[in-house]
C-alpha cells in the first residue's frame, strides 16, 4: 500500500522532469535542499571547486599550435610569480581563484590554471634518476593487482614517482616500503612525496595517506629487515634487479607478484637467466612493453575553398560571442591543406568523410588524424614474475 502511494506520488505532473524527479528522491544533503535545509546554490556554483590557496600546487597550461600545450607547475606563494612563455604571472592572480579558469598575462598570452593530477605531478616534479612513466606504472599496478590495505616493497625509490602511485593504490590502511641506495635520490623521493602530500592537504582539505617508509639502504643487504614482514607485491626499478631477487623473494607471499621494470630486452634475458640458474621460485607470466602513442586530431581547412555567405542573424552574433569565450582556451588550431596536400594526405592519414563536394562548398572542416611527432615517454619492459611453491619444498 505504502509502495503504491509512492509510485502514485511520483506520477503527479510536477514530477515530470527527470532531473526534478531524481532530486526529490535524493537525501536532503544531495537533493533540492542543501545541508541543514539551506537552499542549494545554483547548479553552476556547485560545480566550481574550492579556490586555490597559498602552498598548493598549480598547473598552468599554455596552448600551442599543432603541439601539446606547455605545462608549468608551481607551488603558490604570496610574492611568487610563474614565468610563462607569454610573460610573468604573479601567484596572487591565481590564489583565490577556482581552478579551471583561463587567466590573461600582461604580455597577451593566456593560461589555463588548474590543480595537477598525480600523473602530471610525477611528470613535472624535480627529477634525479629517470622515473617510471605513469603509463607503465598503471600497467604495473594491474600486474601486481595492488589493493587498498596491501603492503608493497619497492626498490629503488629514485625520484619517487612510483612510490606516489603505490601510496595512492594501497591507501591509508596499506604500506609501501621503499629502499634506495643513494642518499641524494632517497632525499629527493622523500621531498617529492612530502610536497605532494602537503599541497594535497591544502587543496583538498583532507590528508593524503602518510604510508610510505623511505629507507636509505642497498636492498641486496636488507635480508635481515625482510624476515619480519610479508609483502603482497614487490616492484623493482633498479640496475641489476637480479641482486635483489634472492633477498626479497622469501618475504613475498605465495602466489604474489614481483614486477621488474627494465630499459631493454637484454636486461630481461639476464633477469630470467638468473631466475633459472639460481632456481628462484618465480614463474615469468608476461613481459610487456606499454606503447602509448599520442595522436594529433585537428580540423583541416582547404586553402582557397569557396566560402558560403551567411546572414548576420542574432543567432550568428551570439555564436560569435560564444566562440570568443571558447577561443580563450582553444587556440584556433587548424591544418591548412592545399588541394594537392589533401590528395597526398588521403593516402596515409585518416580524413573524415566530410571531404565531400558539400564540405568544400560550405567550407565545413574535415578532420586530419595522425600520430603526433611529440611522443614524451620512453619505452620500457615490464616483467611479471609470479612466486610459486615448488612441488618438493
Ligand atoms: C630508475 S631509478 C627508480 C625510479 C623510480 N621508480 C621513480 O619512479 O622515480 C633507479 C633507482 O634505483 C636505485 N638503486 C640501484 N641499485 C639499488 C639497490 N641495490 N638498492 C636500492 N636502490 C638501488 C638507484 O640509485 C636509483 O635511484
Amino acid at each position: 500500500m505504502c509502495a503504491q502511494r509512492t509510485i502514485a506520488e511520483c506520477r503527479v505532473p510536477t514530477c515530470r522532469i527527470p532531473e526534478e524527479r531524481l532530486r526529490r528522491r535524493l537525501p536532503p544533503e544531495l537533493g533540492a535542499a542543501g545541508p541543514n535545509g539551506a537552499p542549494r546554490p545554483p547548479e553552476e556554483a556547485r560545480s566550481v571547486p574550492p579556490p586555490f590557496r597559498a602552498g598548493e600546487l598549480a598547473l598552468a597550461e599554455a596552448p600551442r599550435r599543432q603541439r601539446p600545450p606547455v605545462r608549468l607547475l608551481c607551488r603558490l606563494a604570496a610574492g611568487g610569480a610563474l614565468a610563462a612563455p607569454g610573460g610573468l604571472l604573479p601567484h596572487e592572480d591565481i590564489i583565490g581563484r577556482p581552478p579551471g579558469e583561463v587567466v590573461r598575462l600582461a604580455g597577451g598570452g593566456r593560461l589555463l590554471v588548474r590543480r595537477p593530477s598525480l600523473e602530471e605531478y610525477a611528470l613535472l616534479m624535480p627529477r634525479g634518476p629517470a622515473i617510471a612513466y605513469p603509463k607503465d606504472i598503471s600497467a604495473m599496478l594491474l600486474m601486481m593487482d595492488v589493493h587498498p590495505g596491501d603492503t608493497v616493497l619497492e626498490a629503488g625509490s629514485g625520484s619517487g614517482a612510483l612510490s606516489l602511485f603505490l601510496s595512492r593504490a594501497v591507501g591509508p590502511k596499506g604500506r609501501v616500503i621503499s629502499y634506495e641506495i643513494r642518499d641524494d635520490h632517497h632525499n629527493l623521493a622523500k621531498k617529492n612525496y612530502r610536497h605532494w602530500r602537503a599541497a594535497w592537504e591544502i587543496g583538498h582539505m583532507e590528508e593524503w595517506p602518510d604510508n610510505v617508509d623511505f629507507i636509505l639502504k642497498d636492498i641486496s643487504t636488507a635480508a635481515e629487515d625482510m624476515k619480519s614482514v610479508t609483502f603482497d607485491a614487490i616492484t623493482l626499478d633498479m640496475i641489476n634487479p637480479q641482486s635483489a631477487l634472492s633477498v626479497v623473494h622469501p618475504s613475498l607471499k605465495q602466489g604474489g607478484v614481483c614486477t621488474v621494470y627494465l630499459a631493454n630486452i637484454t636486461q630481461v634475458i639476464d633477469l630470467l637467466d638468473r631466475i633459472r640458474t639460481c632456481k628462484l621460485p618465480f614463474l615469468c607470466e608476461s613481459i610487456a612493453e606499454v606503447t602509448h602513442r599520442k595522436w594529433l586530431v585537428l580540423p583541416a581547412k582547404i586553402k582557397n575553398c569557396k566560402s558560403n555567405q551567411t546572414a548576420e542573424t542574432q543567432e550568428n552574433i551570439e555564436e560569435v560571442t560564444h566562440q570568443k569565450d571558447y577561443d580563450e582556451i582553444h587556440i584556433q588550431d587548424q591544418i591548412v591543406l592545399k588541394d594537392v596536400e589533401r590528395n597526398e594526405l588521403q593516402k596515409d592519414v585518416l580524413l573524415t568523410e566530410s571531404f565531400s563536394d558539400d564540405a568544400e562548398t560550405y567550407c565545413s572542416v574535415p578532420y586530419v588524424a595522425r600520430p603526433s611527432n611529440w611522443q614524451d615517454a620512453h619505452s620500457a619492459f615490464l616483467t611479471k614474475l609470479r612466486k610459486f611453491r615448488p612441488l618438493h619444498s
